[in-house]
């Protein structure tokens, strides 16, 4: 999709729609909604006192324009309470306008800045929610489609201005938009992408791909290297696959002469969680080509960050293998070590989660870095515990925690913190190793946090668990069905919180 800027009338476009917004409550004769009812003499406000209009948050109108002005039609979004308004809200009323009139085969579709002014967002802002939620809604997996070629694209989108003075900040947030919304949507891609396609090495080589975009390094350690370093948790984890496993690691450098400012963002990349021999039931198993999500969030966000250019060096960390139960599987009863010289006892293979990212923690300990963040669809308890509606953010250190948070509602993405306490280690305490795997069911999320920060050796580190948010079961606002993206946004805005 094509996105551009203009100075102009919006009722003089030569487009297929135009979208103008009206606020629950309104009069109807000010902004694009007044001047295209002028237009239409009177047109809009008629069907305002038929009462078929109201501007209610996720109503829509198309009225066909027959000749009278330029555009074919007009859309009239409601945009529901203007003192409830925010960006968020243009996100998703652009998304469902844009799907909308892609359903109906329309191409090319001009829009105002929706609820710029009154709704108290500044141009820039409105700009980039516009766009971002325009390419976010509008994304669809359906490469694997025989006929997806007969389904209709939309070509391009212009925003419409009549204020000339504040083009450059318009042009800047389609920028951002379009930068954000397009690494959102490769996070997308690659949790969506089968995992007999997204292997350990096919992710690896997508990391290579935003590598060479951003002009970051990269390194890719292999089964031996891991090996050599004593990565026991995640060649255990591996042992089960024909799957070369894949540790991916990018740096961005963005303060060479302060190399303790950096972070560490690390992403489990699991391309398919089986269970292992604790294997999984079939229902819904198929998700599981989703466990990726993590690193495939880490590596987006990387993406943008070589864009944006923050004075922070960034490096992400992804232990990228499959989790299956092949004959040199590991078993529940098995020890392994970790890099951090842990003993690890394996009670249930499909906790595997926390053992690969055991190993990739301690490795950014290694690099030196003093702030992790890991992002992973750690566990089903954390959908039980919040449902669908925000992640789990767990801690040890409070101000990276409400970085987070804060860098979460920055970009739309909520994140709730649950607790940590000493008294839950005793849940995973082993008769034979340093710990075990599991903490039995209750608090299960939090264990399963717990487990990964014992590996923090002091850093501050923040855990994010994404088992629930990482997956959409059915299209809502800027959201489409299958795989969200979530956490790429928000990693980014940290690193730029951060360097701040
Ligand atoms: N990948 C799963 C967690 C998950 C569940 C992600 C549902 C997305 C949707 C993880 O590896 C797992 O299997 N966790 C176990 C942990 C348990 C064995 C301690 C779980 O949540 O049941
Ligand atoms: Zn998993
Ligand atoms: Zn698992």
């Amino acid at each position: 999709m094509d996105t551009s800027a203009i100075t102009g009338n919006i009722t003089e476009q030569r487009t297929g729609a135009v979208v103008v917004g009206l606020f629950q409550g309104a009069e109807g004769s000010g902004g694009a909604f007044g001047a295209v009812d002028r237009a239409l003499d009177g047109a809009l406000k008629a069907l305002m006192d038929d009462g078929e209009i109201k501007g209610k948050k996720g109503e829509f109108t198309l009225v066909h324009t027959l000749g009278r002005i330029s555009p074919a039609r007009v859309l009239v979004a409601g945009l529901g309470k203007q003192d409830t308004f925010d960006a968020e809200r243009v996100r998703n009323t652009s998304a469902r306008a844009l799907r909308y009139l892609r359903g109906k085969g329309i191409a090319n579709v001009a829009t105002v800045l929706l609820g710029s002014g009154s709704g108290g967002l500044v141009a820039g802002v409105t700009a980039q929610a516009v766009v971002e939620g325009a390419m976010l809604g509008l994304y669809r997996f359906d490469k694997y489609k025989s006929d997806s070629s007969e389904n209709n694209e939309l070509e391009s989108l212009t925003i419409v201005e009549q204020d000339g003075s504040t083009m450059d900040e318009i042009t800047k947030g389609i920028e951002l938009g379009r930068t954000l919304a397009g690494a959102v949507n490769l996070c997308r891609d690659v949790s969506n992408e089968p995992a007999n396609f997204m292997t350990p090495t096919q992710l690896s080589e997508v990391a290579l791909d935003v590598a060479r975009e951003g002009a970051l390094d990269i390194q890719v350690l292999e089964r031996g290297d891991m090996a050599d370093l004593g990565m026991g948790a995640i060649l255990g984890v591996a042992s089960g696959s024909a799957q070369p496993p894949k540790l991916i690691v990018l740096r961005y450098w963005g303060d060479r002469d302060d190399e303790s400012n950096s972070l560490g963002l690390v992403g489990k990349g699991i391309t398919f969680d089986s269970g292992g021999i604790s294997i999984k039931s079939a229902t819904n198993m198929g998700a599981m080509k989703g466990d990726m999500a993590g690193g495939g969030a880490v590596i987006a966000a990387m993406g943008i960050i070589a864009k944006l250019g923050p004075k922070i060096n960034v490096t992400a960390i992804v232990p990228a293998t499959e989790n299956m139960p092949g004959g040199r599987a590991q078993r529940p009863g098995d020890v392994v070590k970790t890099m951090s010289g842990k003993t690890i006892e394996i009670d249930n293979t499909d906790a595997e989660g926390r053992l690969v990212l055991a190993d990739a923690v301690t490795y950014a300990r290694s690099l030196g870095i003093g702030r992790i963040v890991d992002v992973a669809t750690l566990t089903g308890a954390i959908s039980t515990a919040l449902g669908k509606i925000c992640s789990g953010v767990f801690g040890s250190d409070q101000a990276l925690v409400d970085s987070i948070v804060k860098a979460g509602s920055d970009s739309g993405e909520r994140y709730w913190q649950l607790p940590m306490y000493d008294e839950y280690r005793d849940q995973y305490k082993s008769d034979v190793a340093d710990l075990k795997n599991t903490g039995g069911s209750p608090a299960g999320s939090i264990t399963g946090a717990q487990i990964i920060g014992e590996f923090a050796d002091g850093a501050a580190w923040v855990h994010l668990d994404i088992a629930g948010t990482s997956r959409a079961d059915s299209t809502k606002g800027y959201t489409p069905k299958g795989a969200t993206g979530v956490s790429v946004r928000t990693l980014a805005r940290l690193a730029q919180i951060l360097a701040d």
